[in-house]
């Protein structure tokens, strides 16, 4: 981990980005079930997962039920302060062991098919008239009927699980976005926003949504009046990352002396007042970062990292994706993260999970962040808090684009992606994708 004088690096705009090839992808990767197959066999099961936060498992017996794809798992906290996970399954005669709420509290785990009832270690606690099966005549095989547990760690607050038990360790997995993050952070932070979305579109849509900023100028015309659509983009391994300028706006506004309603949103969002501001649009993250060194050198924010931060992390967010499923807007003030996940039979669906945190003032983080689930289309100006306005009212924006998006692929009509420079970590994705898809597993 880097020492507290440690910086997280920027994006040098000069350095020329790899040539990683100019190929056409080709819709079918979108919608075809073969191909979710694949994925399943080829790629799920060999990463590390992004599961639950690790402040959602605070007592012993605390669970959460995280699914992905076609298989769910029980994260747990045992006896031994240990989060252990396991595939959520019944060993008698495969029901799902735990159905319903997405988190609670257990002393043990019991099937509600025929009461089969298991330890939070994992171990088998009870099988109803077990002199009757043949098979345990010489009395229960506890080792053979354990749950079957899956490797779990933790960084950042969260816990990552690989499913296959064979990744390296999880740090080496996640390369230097570990020490790039370190000063945010994160794992003091807590949820104030634990939310799940059925979206009509495969989990690579969402993604590739969320990986560019190409795309501001056709969704999100508003940003273009208070944020730099032209980012510095980076590949990181099998990850990457963009910065974008907030408080800045895109060519052809650039020069602006108007604050536009969308930029005064931001800024007070951010603490700025917009009615004593008479300076150039491009000036509003300057305000920004003068008034965190304010408050920094004041003291008034002791909860906020201002310290180790760059003025470029004051005021522009930092976009990191984990391959192959996590993305977040950094800021110092917390973390919006995006997590995609398949859906469990359909790949014309996914599962958008929006996490989004904070650093609170001692005493004043949310006791807990109750999980909301949401199967249908929804308004997020309604359903977030009016404080995150600014987010929502993005969001929307590209949640309501991407089933599109997902018709269009499947079209017989569309004959692959074409992708230009602002796209390289689409193209990064997907690559890596593919090379997953191509190396057969052991
Ligand atoms: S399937 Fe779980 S107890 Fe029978
Ligand atoms: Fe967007």
């Amino acid at each position: 981990m880097p020492n507290k004088d440690y910086r997280t690096p920027s994006i040098d705009r000069d350095t020329p980005q790899p040539d990683i090839g100019d190929k056409r992808f080709s819709g079918e990767r979108f919608h075809s079930t073969e191909f979710m197959q694949k994925e399943w066999s080829h790629l799920w099961r060999r990463v590390w997962n992004m599961g639950p936060r690790v402040e959602e498992l605070k007592a012993v017996g605390d669970y959460v039920i995280h699914t992905l794809g076609k298989e769910s798992f029980i994260f747990v906290l045992d006896e031994k302060q240990t989060i252990r996970a396991y595939f959520n399954v019944c060993q008698h005669r495969g029901n799902r062991l735990v159905c319903g709420e997405r988190n609670g509290k257990a002393r043990f785990f019991k099937c509600a098919f025929h009461a089969w009832s298991w330890n939070i270690d994992g171990s088998i606690k009870g099988v109803p008239d077990a002199d009757t099966f043949p098979q345990f005549k010489d009395g229960i095989p506890k080792e053979e009927l354990g749950l079957t547990e899956i490797r779990v760690d933790s960084w950042g607050g969260w816990l990552w699980f690989n499913i296959d038990g064979k990744a390296g360790p999880l740090l080496d997995f996640l390369g230097v976005l570990p020490d790039h993050i370190a000063p945010y952070r994160m794992q003091d932070m807590r949820a104030y926003v634990n939310a799940t979305f059925l979206w009509d579109c495969n989990w690579k849509i969402a993604v590739d949504a969320f990986n560019e900023s190409y795309h501001f100028r056709g969704i999100h015309p508003e940003m273009m009046t208070w944020s730099n659509c032209d980012a510095k983009l980076e590949l990181l391994g099998k990850h990457s990352r963009m910065i974008n300028e907030y408080g800045a706006p895109s060519r052809p506004h650039r020069e602006t002396m108007e604050i536009s309603e969308r930029m005064q949103a931001y800024m007070k969002y951010f603490g700025l007042d917009p009615a004593t501001y008479n300076g150039p649009a491009k000036g509003a993250r300057l305000e920004k970062q003068k008034l965190n060194r304010q408050q920094q050198a004041e003291g008034s924010v002791p909860h906020l990292p201002y310290n180790e931060m760059t003025d470029e992390q004051l005021s522009d967010v930092f976009h990191y994706f984990y391959f192959p499923s996590a993305a977040m807007n950094i800021f110092p003030e917390g973390i919006n993260t995006f997590r995609y996940r398949p859906h469990e039979t359909d790949p014309n669906k996914c599962y958008y999970d929006l996490i989004m945190m904070a650093h609170f003032p001692e005493g004043q983080a949310p006791e807990q962040c109750e999980h909301q689930y949401y199967d249908h289309k929804v308004q997020y100006v309604d359903m977030l808090d009016p404080a995150v306005e600014v987010a929502s009212f993005i969001l929307q924006q590209d949640a309501d684009n991407v089933p599109e998006v997902q018709l269009g692929v499947q079209s017989e009509g569309f004959k692959g992606m074409y992708l230009g420079e602002q796209e390289i970590r689409v193209r990064h994705f997907h690559n890596l994708i593919d090379e997953y898809l191509a190396d057969t597993p052991e």
